[in-house]
């Protein structure tokens, strides 16, 4: 596996960039692409391997995807794949399909790398089963996942304890697939854009701020733009943060408020940050963001705000270093089962650069001390520790290896390509 050696040659950040389509986004066109029968068209769709997971994982089912066309005889005629489906490095492809399959007849074994096969499914098993959903994980609640092979499934109701936008999409689009309505709730902070293109294709609406009800029925072919990913764009809102002067415009991308932790982060910190809805797909608002870097001041990040951040932690970490004060991350306890353990692989990230970082069950605290040194940082084949390792690397004072760099091509392929163009 390939690692890489940056060195910063101290340039203040002044870019305009469009990132790469959203990963959360993408897979969710995908699947109600998929599910519907006939022609649908996605387009900005995220170029990453996660995505391409779903595109492969699909194709077995017997959904043609050629450049922007999605083709499916629809989830009633899906065929049965001859092998078992390979979700690669994507929780979100495992979960949300497994949702998918549980209350179809179609059966399928789902596996994946040795990361995704020590992440928890058990998770998705009672939800699903309130279905009359099929889903048999392994003794450990892990994959491989047996799914599918039901032609009875009703409607049913389920509170679950994690603000999880992946378990509450796998029952949402297994709900589909019921007798009846059904209905989710969760705590807040997800990102909820599932509900917003099921409640845009009259399939479900919003019975608390946080229940959704799903209508059971068919999903119409459909047109579905992709906007950037605001997860990716933050690795450049956090170089523009660190640096008083800097500034750095992304251009459409998600605006979903379970996507805005991380900017309502960095605004607390001190960081100017804008954000303008300039419209929506299905929904679910689209808009550009700029930020521009100022002195900032450490935060406690806990609650709602820690989840809908969650993808973006590892970057908090490194704000954290330029931040005047010490920042303290908590009720965080989903980075340990996230790509790598996060909470262990940003400590380890931190403290190989020379920063001061303590870790706690559910998070930790990390010391402003205003500088790093380089350094090399295992990545433990985690795309987002890579990448904000590569922030970390353009912040710091020497140079810093980034072991499996290339692991960033999960999200974005090109990513250090276009940090080069940047610096
Ligand atoms: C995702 C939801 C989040 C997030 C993941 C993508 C999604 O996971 O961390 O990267 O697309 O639904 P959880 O729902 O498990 O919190």
């Amino acid at each position: 596996m390939a690692d890489r050696t940056i060195k910063n040659p101290h340039k203040l950040l002044r870019a305009e960039v469009q990132v790469p389509g959203d990963k959360s986004l993408s897979h969710r066109a995908l699947l109600l692409a998929a599910i519907a029968e006939g022609d649908s068209v996605v387009t900005g769709l995220g170029p990453g391997a996660d995505v391409q997971s779903t595109v492969t994982a699909l194709g077995q089912l017997g959904v043609t995807i050629t450049d922007e066309k999605i083709r499916s005889p629809g989830i009633a005629n899906w065929s049965t794949p001859d092998a078992p489906i390979d979700c690669g490095n994507s929780g979100t492809t495992m979960r949300l399909l497994a949702g998918v399959l549980s209350t179809s007849s179609v059966q399928a074994t789902l596996v994946g790398d040795a990361s995704l096969a020590g992440r928890p499914m058990h998770r998705l098993v009672e939800p699903l089963r309130v279905l009359g959903g099929r889903i048999e994980t392994s003794p450990e609640g892990t994959a491989p996942l047996a799914v599918g092979g039901v032609n009875d499934a009703r409607g049913g109701s389920v509170t679950i304890e994690v603000a999880s936008a992946q378990v509450r999409s796998a029952f949402e689009l297994a709900a589909l697939n019921a007798s009846g309505p059904s209905t989710i709730d969760s705590p807040a902070g997800f990102r909820d854009h599932t509900e917003r293109w099921l409640n845009a294709a009259g399939r479900g609406e919003w019975t608390s701020a946080t229940a959704f009800t799903v209508r059971p029925g068919p999903i119409a072919p459909a047109r579905y733009d992709i906007p950037g990913d605001p997860s990716s764009a933050a690795f450049l809102w956090a170089l523009a943060a660190v640096q008083p002067g800097a500034e750095v415009l992304t251009p459409t991308i998600s605006l979903n408020a379970g996507r805005l932790g991380f900017l309502q982060i960095l605004e607390k910190m001190g960081a100017e940050v804008e954000a303008v809805v300039t419209g929506d797909v299905g929904g679910d608002p689209i808009g550009n963001v700029v930020v521009r870097g100022r002195s900032l001041a450490a935060v406690d990040i806990s609650g709602d705000l820690l989840a809908s951040a969650l993808d973006e932690i590892p970057l908090v970490a490194v704000v954290g270093v330029f931040a005047e004060g010490i920042t303290r991350v908590s009720d965080a306890s989903e980075l340990r089962v996230k790509e790598s353990d996060r909470i262990a692989s940003i400590a380890a990230m931190i403290r190989a650069l020379g920063g001061g970082i303590e870790t706690t069950d559910d998070g930790f605290e990390v010391v402003g001390t205003g500088f790093l040194e380089g350094g090399v940082v295992e990545t433990d084949r985690d795309h987002r520790i890579a990448m904000a390792a590569a922030v970390a690397a353009l912040t710091a004072d020497g140079p810093v290896t980034i072991r499996d760099a290339d692991v960033a091509a999960v999200s974005w392929p090109g990513f250090y390509e276009t940090l080069a163009m940047l610096w």
